[in-house]
């Protein structure tokens, strides 16, 4: 039985990426690490972690030897302005959107020792664009570039690893951006509208199970033309 971790799989994107695993391996055990607690439903399991800490990815960390795929979506935006943010926020924008991403990752690949797995980052268009949260959009253009590091260092010997950047998309963490910017951000969209948490999920998915292994180290854009590249 092929098992999948999702970091914040509790909801928004996660939550939405548990389902599209779901519906392409109806028999995955799928783990779903977070701070607050999911829905469980068959063979979902929680992981009670605090990704800011060592102590939640220690606890994440001992999952790993039986995963096939690890989907590192968790992630925070603080939405402050590059003189505003604390120390503390820009610290904590790092532990969880990046330094957790590289931690989590590292892990996995010790662990696998040459067994077939998969790594989906959720990155964002933060990283081609930046962003007005200069520390997100540093945090999320990492873990692009982490993505091709592992998939050029680690693809001889079976990682795949692929990442997705999606523009705003309908969850919590779209609140943070001001309404003005939210409107701009709409009327760019070919569609006219923001990307639902399934569009992200589902491809995430897919990079997780069935996509080709040829398709490795690359950067998946979901943002309905708002950046063609
Ligand atoms: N929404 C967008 O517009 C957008 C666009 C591009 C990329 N993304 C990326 O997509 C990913 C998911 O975001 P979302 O939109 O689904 O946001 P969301 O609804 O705010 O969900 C964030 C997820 O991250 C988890 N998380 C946050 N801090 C954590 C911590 N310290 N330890 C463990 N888990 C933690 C949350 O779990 P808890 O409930 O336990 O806090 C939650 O599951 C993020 O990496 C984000 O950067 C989002």
């Amino acid at each position: 039985m092929a098992t999948y971790l999702v970091t914040g799989g509790n909801r928004g994107i996660g939550a939405a990426t548990v389902k599209a695993i779901r519906a392409l391996n109806p028999d995955a055990r799928i783990l779903i690490a977070s701070r607050t607690a999911p829905e469980l439903s068959h063979n979902v399991e929680w992981i009670e972690a605090d990704l800011a800490t060592q102590v939640g990815l220690s606890a994440v960390k001992e999952h790993l030897p039986d995963c096939d795929g690890l989907i590192n979506n968790a992630g925070i935006m603080i939405g402050k302005g590059a003189f505003d943010i604390t120390e503390q926020e820009r610290d904590m924008t790092r532990a969880i959107n990046q330094i957790a991403v590289v931690e989590l990752s590292l892990a996995l690949i010790k662990a696998a020792a040459g067994k077939p797995v998969r790594i989906v980052n959720n990155s964002s268009i933060a990283a081609h664009l930046g962003h007005p949260d200069i520390w997100y959009g540093m945090t999320k253009a990492a873990v692009l570039n982490f993505t091709k590091s592992v998939a050029k260092s680690f693809g001889p010997q079976g990682v795949v690893c692929n990442c997705v950047a999606a523009g705003p998309v309908e969850t919590d963490m779209l609140n943070k951006i001001p309404d003005g910017r939210q409107q701009a951000l709409k009327s760019a969209a070919i569609l006219g509208r923001f990307a639902k948490p399934s569009d992200v999920a589902d491809v995430m998915a897919w990079l997780a199970i069935d996509s080709p292994d040829y398709v490795n180290g690359v950067c998946i854009d979901i943002n309905n033309g708002t950046y063609m590249r």
